[in-house]
């Protein structure tokens, strides 16, 4: 079979799984996608770290990776603006698809992306951008695509949200948790993005998107972060049988004051905002603790849907970008069906008796 070439782009916490996982399960990925998955190179800023990658494999020259006649996917896993949209368009103008988890490149870009990637049929997949392991992008342009979604309410940022289910815990204020946070690696160095809730944005922007097929950026959201919040703050929520959550909220509202109503022919409008949101302590999200995310879905027919799980780190997230990468290979190659009969003969079937009775937790 021809190989399918992968170019990853950026060796950081979550291009170090990409690539962990496209060389172990290579043979997982053979079977599930039809031929084999060969990765040709990546893209690295430095060549001095030592990656236990063989040395023919790493590159400080990304455009030139990307232009490589033996390259026909590419993941971009470095982040921010530029040069990741050069190195995305290049990919996509020269029919190769994409699979990205660049949220802030998304966010404000998605239009000039997508439009790329129509061009040359390639694809742009985006699953990892939105709540790393999270299945959230894919049911909301796939799943859902033949109902109407109202409304997304979610908890798309982990720092934030490990921040605020401790102080909510412990009782410790604002500044004290994000140390502790920063020391165990949940905050970055400068934890701005997540804190004032810019990432939360970002996702957001992507989320409100997908689900009421309109174009939203960043620029678009009302933004609030949780650097203000304060311990009396949680235990005034507390009294009131709430909890304090950094919130994506976005949902279809009426016209606004003034317009026709919409029975009167008035449009609709999307209202996309990001804020420190008291949750009743019944409520679902209230239970999502630490750093996972967890994102309800409302549609009209479907009713309310949640996701809910790991929504960073390098794994996880990772495993968000493989999904994609398999399912843009199997459409490059085999116009997006199963590769047949080969992919449901992957394991034996254990004899009833043989089939343990419990499920461990
Ligand atoms: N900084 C992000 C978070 C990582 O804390 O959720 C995933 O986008």
């Amino acid at each position: 079979d021809q190989p399918i070439g992968v170019a990853v782009l950026g060796m950081g916490n979550v291009g170090t799984e990409v690539v962990r996982i496209l060389r172990e399960h290579s043979e997982d990925l053979r079977s599930r996608v039809g031929a084999p998955v060969v990765l040709r190179g990546v893209a690295v800023r430095n060549l001095d770290n030592d990656r236990g990658l063989p040395p023919h494999l790493l590159t400080t020259d990304a455009d030139a990776l990307v232009a490589r006649d033996d390259v026909d996917l590419v993941v971009e896993v470095i982040g921010g603006i530029d040069p990741p949209r050069r190195l995305i368009l290049a990919a996509l103008n020269a029919g190769k698809s994409v699979v990205t988890a660049n949220k802030a490149l998304l966010a404000d870009y998605t239009g000039e992306l997508a439009a790329a990637a129509e061009r040359s049929r390639a694809d742009l997949y985006f699953e990892a951008a939105v709540a790393g392991a999270i299945p959230v992008v894919r049911p909301l342009i796939q799943s859902l695509a033949g109902d109407r979604v109202n409304r997304v309410v979610g908890i798309v940022n982990g720092t934030t949200n490990f921040i605020l289910s401790a102080m909510d815990e412990t009782g410790a204020d604002y500044e004290v948790t994000l140390k502790e946070a920063t020391r165990l690696g949940y905050a970055e160095a400068d934890p701005t993005a997540d804190v004032e809730g810019y990432d939360a944005a970002a996702k957001a922007a992507i989320l409100a998107s997908l689900a009421f097929h309109t174009r939203v950026t960043a620029a678009d959201v009302y933004r609030e972060g949780i650097s203000k919040i304060s311990a009396e703050d949680l235990e005034t929520a507390s009294a009131l049988n709430c909890t304090v959550k950094l919130l994506a909220i976005c949902e279809r509202v009426a016209a606004g004051p003034g317009e026709p109503s919409v029975a009167e022919g008035g449009k609709e409008r999307v209202s996309v905002r990001v804020y420190p949101a008291l949750v009743p302590r019944k409520h679902p999200l209230a239970a999502v603790s630490g750093a996972f995310n967890a994102v309800v879905v409302e549609a009209e027919n479907a009713g309310r849907l949640m996701f809910y799980g790991q929504g960073a780190g390098g794994a996880p997230t990772a495993s968000a970008v493989l999904g994609d990468l398999v399912m843009a290979a199997r459409n490059k190659f085999y116009g997006g069906r199963a590769p047949g009969e080969s992919v449901y003969a992957e394991l034996p079937i254990a004899p009833i008796g043989d089939t343990p009775t419990r499920y461990h937790v």
